[in-house]
């Protein structure tokens, strides 16, 4: 069935957890996707998993449009957020909405998802305003590493944790239909989602939040730069991988590959006449 920001209300509701998990291309969208899952962010990660980068910031609207478009394509049922880049909604609102604008028009996405709390309540009233649902994300988010000085577990101090409960609110209050949590402490993740009546998507965020996201090239052992603390392997896709990649050089070296039945045939008669 068809997941929309409706039924993502209604599993908070009925206390039915919700899944989500990233993906950036088509064949990996079309496998997610048939597996059930209520919702695939298309996430700036993609900087780092699929380009390379250290962080999420040189990621562009191109990059993610691009990327979003591959998704959607795929997707019958998950509900499909892209994901807002560095500076594409943090320099005006005008902006935010624009560009927001674009991942529906152009990606034929059904959200989007964009960084912080008080500090972007403007922008996500405004794109809600021009029927956009927007995902909120609070906690380590990676566009404001340079301001934590590093990938760090946000909201340990009593500060710290009553900023992001009340950023949760506000992200409410403007109009956000979710928000993801990300690296913070579990308690604390606990006391927003029920703070909060809109779902709570934890990453890093303890076990209480109303559903769970991560990268999938995280959960099945393919990126192997580092692994967070939070991430929990589900299969071993790397591993499998390197084994598929390995063999077929071998067989190639070796001209064990193509065999008779991966070849195409001609007709002898055509054939004699060729040399
Ligand atoms: O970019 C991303 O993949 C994200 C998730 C980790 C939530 O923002």
């Amino acid at each position: 069935m068809k997941k929309t920001i409706q039924s993502f209300k209604k599993a908070k509701q009925n206390g039915e957890k919700l899944t989500m998990l990233t993906a950036y291309d088509y064949s990996t969208a079309k496998l997610i996707d048939s597996c059930g899952i209520d919702g695939i962010l298309v996430g700036d990660s993609l900087g780092m998993v699929c380009l390379g980068y250290e962080d999420t910031l040189s990621v562009t609207m191109e990059d993610m449009l691009h990327h979003t478009r591959a998704v959607t394509r795929a997707c019958k049922n998950a509900l499909v957020v892209g994901d807002m880049p560095f500076m594409s909604y943090q320099t005006s609102v005008y902006d935010a909405v624009k560009n927001a604008g674009r991942f529906i028009k152009e990606a034929k996405a059904t959200a989007v998802k964009l960084e912080g709390g008080a500090n972007v309540c403007d922008q996500i009233k405004a794109i809600v305003n021009a029927q956009i649902p927007v995902m909120g994300h609070l906690g380590l988010t990676p566009q404001s590493v340079n301001m934590f000085g590093g990938f760090k577990v946000q909201g340990k101090s009593e500060q710290a944790a009553k900023q992001l409960i009340n950023d949760a609110k506000k992200i409410e209050e403007a109009g956000a239909f979710a928000i993801v949590l990300e690296g913070i402490p579990a308690k604390l993740a606990e006391l927003i989602t029920e703070q909060i009546s809109i779902p709570t998507i934890g990453i890093g965020a303890g076990p209480c939040c109303d559903g769970q996201i991560l990268v999938y090239q995280d959960m099945i052992n393919m990126f192997s730069d580092f692994k967070p603390k939070f991430v929990k392997t589900f299969a071993n896709a790397g591993k499998e991988m390197k084994k598929g990649f390995k063999t077929y050089i071998e067989e190639v070296k070796e001209g064990s590959f193509p065999s008779k039945e991966h070849s195409f045939n001609i007709n002898e008669e055509i054939l004699n006449k060729l040399y």
